[in-house]
């Protein structure tokens, strides 16, 4: 810390506690993201049959655009004078988005994607109304990354729509 100087805004001496508040949710945040990339990988390669494939295709893109978020995620923390954590400190936590028990179960697979998406867009949603009126750098960066995930969560919606339509969900 001995580089840093007081000054104006989120980085200033008198909003270090925000900034500790701030530091905390990009944290879990990162971790969040983290799981996912995990997540999708696993679920972009397991499932079979030819339904699978749209799918598989998705979850490939979406799996970068992830990464993409946590590298973020990560950068914001240390701007902020925090610490990235080490692998040590993981806590896994999505149960919905683990392997089915029949590889061409691509229910299970959608609504686990609907359901990390809906807590990611919740969380982020918390993380810039923390940030109101005290770190707009922050906040702008999050409304990017909501704003991948509200598009992620309705893509999956309509996959889902599709299984329902046609009585297999
Ligand atoms: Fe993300
Ligand atoms: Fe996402």
């Amino acid at each position: 810390m001995a580089t840093r100087t007081a000054g104006t805004g989120i980085l200033s001496d008198e909003n270090a506690q925000k900034r500790e508040e701030i530091i905390g949710l990009l944290t879990k945040a990162y971790w969040m993201e983290i799981e996912t990339v995990m997540s999708y990988l696993a679920n972009s390669v397991n499932p079979d049959g030819v339904r699978a494939q749209e799918i598989i295709e998705s979850l490939r893109q979406d799996i970068q655009e992830e990464l993409g978020h946590a590298q973020q995620f990560a950068n914001r923390i240390k701007e902020l004078y925090g610490v990235v954590p080490g692998s040590l400190e993981f806590k896994a936590e999505q149960s919905y988005l683990q392997p089915p028990e029949q590889q061409t179960d691509i229910v299970h697979i959608i609504r686990g994607v609907i359901e990390a998406e809906t807590g990611a867009i919740e969380h982020y949603n918390k993380i810039i109304e923390a940030c109101d009126g005290v770190d707009w750098v922050t906040q702008d960066m999050v409304i990017e990354i909501l704003h991948d995930e509200e598009g992620h969560k309705r893509l999956f919606e309509g996959f889902l729509r599709e299984y329902e339509v046609e009585g297999l969900a």
